[in-house]
């Protein structure tokens, strides 16, 4: 089956991304966010992370402004009907991803694949609320999409070859690399590298080494381009957390217990980059440790 076109729902950080990038490989794209004002920025952002594209010689302007054209905006779910495949990307909540594909199943075409960018949520049990579990899997991108090669191709205890098949030739046109994964707790990417940067908070929490120590060390001594805890603030505390929960109750082994230190800055409201407090402080020209 050739996918042609594309629904995303949910115009965030994510969707935006996934918007950007389909379009640019020439499929059309319909965004759909419940919040019409989500809507705008998103286009505004994707306006935006063209236009650098242009000038560091990464697309041409033609391009940008044929990319630009392919992606429509709807505040009506079902309108995502008409598309080959469509791509949940919307706020992490079960309950929300279930209700919107509810709402979406009864004017999707009957060969439609409907996937997830879910990080952590079972992708089998999204399958299974769902008409199509055959047609169903977990398309996990990276953030930030535009710029991320990689994109986890997750398949559900149900999902079929020909789904996998035409989710995977979706990823070689976008000019990334697919890695397939099965569906257990945080996929591939997360159930390693969360881990890591728990065991970071850890070794901070002891004191073995200091914010800028654990970073400098992990840099130089493993090759890292950043450190552990420069990259927890980059992908915020909270999300960090969250992952850690989603192992430690889906795998049930203490060896994913979420580190205390990290759940004491969730508490503080110290979430990384997004609130400008992390384990580095973001307020001042430089990155300060907080510890
Ligand atoms: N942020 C990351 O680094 C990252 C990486 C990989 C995957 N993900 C996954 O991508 C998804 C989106 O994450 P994000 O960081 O873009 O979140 P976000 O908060 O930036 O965006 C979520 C968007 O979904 C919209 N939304 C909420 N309910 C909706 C509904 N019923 N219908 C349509 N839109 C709705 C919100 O208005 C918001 O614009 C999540 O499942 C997350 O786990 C995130």
């Amino acid at each position: 089956m050739e996918i042609k076109s594309v629904g995303v729902v949910g115009a965030g950080q994510m969707g935006n991304g996934i918007a950007h990038v389909m379009a640019v490989a020439g499929y059309d794209v319909l965004l759909n966010d419940i919040s019409g004002e989500a809507l705008e920025k998103a286009v505004a952002t994707i306006r935006k992370n063209l236009d650098r594209q242009v000038s560091r010689e990464k697309i041409a302007a033609e391009d940008r402004d044929a990319a630009m054209a392919r992606i429509r905006t709807t505040e009506t779910l079902t309108d995502l009907g008409e598309t080959d495949l469509v791509i949940e990307a919307a706020t992490e909540r079960e309950e929300v991803k279930n209700k919107i594909f509810e709402t979406l199943v009864p004017s999707l075409k009957p060969e439609t694949i409907l996937t997830s960018n879910t990080s952590s949520i079972s992708i089998t049990r999204l399958a299974s609320k769902t008409d199509r579990p055959e047609r169903f899997m977990g398309f996990h991108f990276m953030n930030p999409v535009p710029v991320m090669s990689l994109v986890e191709l997750i398949r559900g205890i149900a999902t079929d070859q020909e789904t996998y098949e035409a989710c995977l030739a979706v990823v070689d046109k976008l000019g990334k690399t697919a890695a397939s994964a099965e569906d257990f707790p945080a996929f591939i990417v997360n159930r390693i590298l969360m881990p890591m940067i728990n065991e970071a908070c850890y070794t901070l929490l002891e004191g073995v080494g200091n914010v800028r120590s654990i970073d400098e060390a992990m840099k130089l001594g493993a090759n890292h381009p950043m450190g552990p805890l420069e990259l927890a603030d980059f992908i915020g505390l909270d999300t960090c957390l969250a992952i850690m929960n989603v192992l430690h109750d889906g795998l049930g082994d203490t060896k994913y217990r979420p580190c205390p230190l990290l759940s004491k800055y969730v508490e503080a409201g110290w979430l990384g980059r997004k609130t400008k407090r992390g384990f580095y402080d973001y307020r001042g020209d430089e990155p300060v440790p907080t510890r």
